[in-house]
């Protein structure tokens, strides 16, 4: 069967059929480095940690990675392997530890060709970087694994996953047409599809690394403190106006949307795409897990004004596996496909040719 991973700055997810089911894994995309020195791996390897020994360093992976840092305050040797959707430039472990963990969360192929979908971001619009190098190393080292890569942009594969519509003027529903916009840890993907077709794509590199970074400048607090709060108390229905650090969370929200749907409406112009009817928007991705999320972007759009209509603005059921689902939507078709034509050209095949 087919497999999917969607390939996070903020998270890995991973996920497969098991016994007619979907399964997810899900694995933070983070290390923790130390010195190989005394009892440091007889200890790691006491408290159960996901850890590779790597000439004189030992990396902590995963989650264990950010249990460590907290442990330990040493937040310097907490690293990254992505940073803003891709590959960060300037960690040197980047490649090897993003391989590292990807085969942690799905393994190797089970049999040769067996397909994965891998999720890419768009191009961004605010940045001097294409995708091009970071698909090309996971492409080749997914198929190292052995696996048939098919590479599926991250906010379609949320319309897979979300089946917005569109309602014609003959009452037809339109299957997999109106926008997905997944908000997530280094940036936002957006894409405007019509029949699954992408009608525009791009991605912006602020999402919620870029909000954890500005409240932490303008209230002077540490990142991680800023994260604490965003993720623990941050509700859109009910700000404490005293609450400075909430007040700061609440402002760069508002931004950040305002941001991409402005962002959306330069590259509609631009690529000259049209929608006759009202169109549905889906949205995912752990930044716009707060309460009340959809209700504050419903009041930006009201302000943005967009050049189309929409009817419906609505959360995914699991905002951070409908990536990785619709990812897999994508993979299990693929394979589908692949089974057909192999039967068929078999089928072809004159009698005895085989052998
Ligand atoms: N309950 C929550 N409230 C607010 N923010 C949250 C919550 N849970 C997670 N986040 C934030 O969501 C972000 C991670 O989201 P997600 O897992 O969708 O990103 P990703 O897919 O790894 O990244 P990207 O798609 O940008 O490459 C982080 O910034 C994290 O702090
Ligand atoms: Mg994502």
């Amino acid at each position: 069967m087919a497999k999917a991973i969607d390939i996070g700055t903020a998270f890995l997810v991973g996920a497969e059929m098991r016994g007619g089911r979907e399964v997810f894994t899900s694995e933070r995309d983070a290390f923790f480095s130390m010195p190989n020195e005394d009892f440091a791996e007889e200890m790691l390897s006491k408290a159960g940690a996901f850890y590779i020994a790597k000439k004189d360093q030992l990396y902590v992976v995963g989650e264990d990675a950010l249990k460590f840092a907290q442990v330990t305050g040493q937040q310097e040797n907490y690293r990254r392997p992505m940073a803003a959707g891709v590959l960060n430039p300037d960690e040197e472990d980047a490649i090897a530890m993003i391989q590292v963990m990807i085969e942690g969360v799905i393994g190797r192929a089970s049999f040769p060709g067996e397909v994965c979908a891998a999720t890419i971001p768009a191009n961004p619009v605010d940045e001097s970087f294409d995708t091009t190098f970071h698909s090309m190393v996971l492409t080749r080292f997914l198929e190292g694994l052995g696996y048939e890569v098919k590479i599926i942009n991250e906010a379609l594969a949320l319309i897979y996953a979300e089946n917005p519509t569109v309602t014609a003027p003959t009452g037809e529903s339109i299957p997999f047409s109106g926008i997905g916009i997944s908000f997530g840890g280094g940036m936002v993907n957006l894409v405007a599809a019509y029949r699954a077709k992408q009608l525009v794509a791009f991605s912006a590199g602020r999402s919620g690394d870029w909000i954890d970074q500005q409240v932490a400048k303008v209230t002077n607090q540490p990142v991680g403190r800023v994260i604490g709060a965003k993720e623990k108390k941050l509700d859109f229905n009910n700000i404490d106006p005293s609450d400075r650090t909430l007040q700061a969370l609440d402002i760069y929200y508002e931004d950040l949307i305002k941001y991409t749907l402005n962002h959306f409406k330069v590259q509609f112009k631009k690529q000259s795409a049209t929608f006759d009817d009202a169109i549905e928007i889906v949205i995912a991705g752990g930044t716009a897990s707060p309460p009340g999320f959809i209700d504050k972007f419903k009041r930006v759009l009201d302000k943005v004004e967009l050049p189309i209509e929409i009817k419906n603005v609505r959360m995914a059921k699991d905002p951070l596996k409908a990536v990785a689902a619709g990812s897999l939507i994508a993979a299990i078709s693929q394979e589908k496909k692949k089974m057909a034509k192999a039967q068929k050209e078999g089928a072809a095949q004159p009698p005895g040719a085989e052998g």
